[in-house]
């Protein structure tokens, strides 16, 4: 039995730079699973593919409740000569709804803060929601300067935008990213914690090894607001196991 709680869980599956046309099958599961979940009312399940198969994903779930997100975006509210990249107006226009800003695979690879901010302001001008990602090296957190590094993420990744309803901060720690580790339960408690008091009214979800084997301990964590899902997304079988497991 699920417990009847009001609280809405997110379910956020990024596919990271995995799929083909033959993927969008593997939802089929998914979406006969949500037709009859008793706790669907509650539970908001966002799907980000590459940009290749927003399109075609969101054109497949147009009849369901599971959303269609991006991973990433540009910067600039217009058109321009910028070689590969794709703006929030575009992603919008094939279907996506959310985007994922912000992610440490892409803060690694030059993306700072100052380009954060301005790539959620300009999907929340388009009517994009944002999945905002934060997190601490394992050295950071070696040093015990998880706090501070969230913090300065926060400030500058969200300057003057005070949009509670429409970002979702992503708490993802670097060293559990595919590592299939995660925090231990206080510790994660008290950065969510941590999190919500600085930033009144938003939501936090974690992100980073999220998988039916270890949802059972993180599903304790009264504070979350839901999960990130990487690698375990793809395969439909688990992503469920996740989502009916989180339920207590
Ligand atoms: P993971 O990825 O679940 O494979 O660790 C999470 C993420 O990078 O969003």
């Amino acid at each position: 039995m699920y417990q009847m709680t009001n609280k809405y869980m997110h379910f956020i599956a990024n596919w990271k730079m995995f799929g083909g046309l033959n993927s969008l099958n593997s939802l089929n599961k998914v979406l006969k699973f949500f037709k009859t979940f008793k706790k669907n009312k509650f539970t908001k399940i966002v799907y980000c593919p590459p940009n290749t198969l927003i399109q075609a994903m969101s054109k497949k779930l147009a009849n369901s409740q599971i959303k269609v997100g991006a991973q990433n975006c540009h910067a600039a509210d217009n058109y321009g000569a910028f070689t590969g990249s794709v703006n929030s107006f575009m992603l919008k226009n094939v279907g996506a709804q959310y985007v994922i800003i912000g992610h440490s695979e892409n803060r690694e690879i030059g993306e700072t803060d100052k380009i954060i901010n301005l790539k959620i302001k300009s999907a929340l001008k388009c009517g994009l929601k944002i999945i905002f990602c934060i997190g601490e090296t394992l050295q950071e957190r070696k040093k015990k300067i998880t706090k501070k590094v969230l913090n300065k993420q926060i400030s500058l990744g969200l300057s003057r935008i005070k949009d509670n309803k429409n970002v979702l901060i992503a708490y993802e720690p670097i060293w559990s990213i595919g590592t299939g580790m995660i925090p231990n339960p206080k510790e994660l408690f008290e950065v969510i914690n941590f999190i919500k008091k600085k930033n009144k009214n938003y939501k936090v979800i974690y992100g980073g090894s999220v998988s039916p084997k270890n949802i059972n301990q993180l599903k304790l964590i009264d504070n979350i607001d839901g999960y990130l899902i990487g690698g375990a997304s793809q395969d439909p079988n688990k992503f469920i196991d996740i989502i009916k497991k989180s339920y207590i």
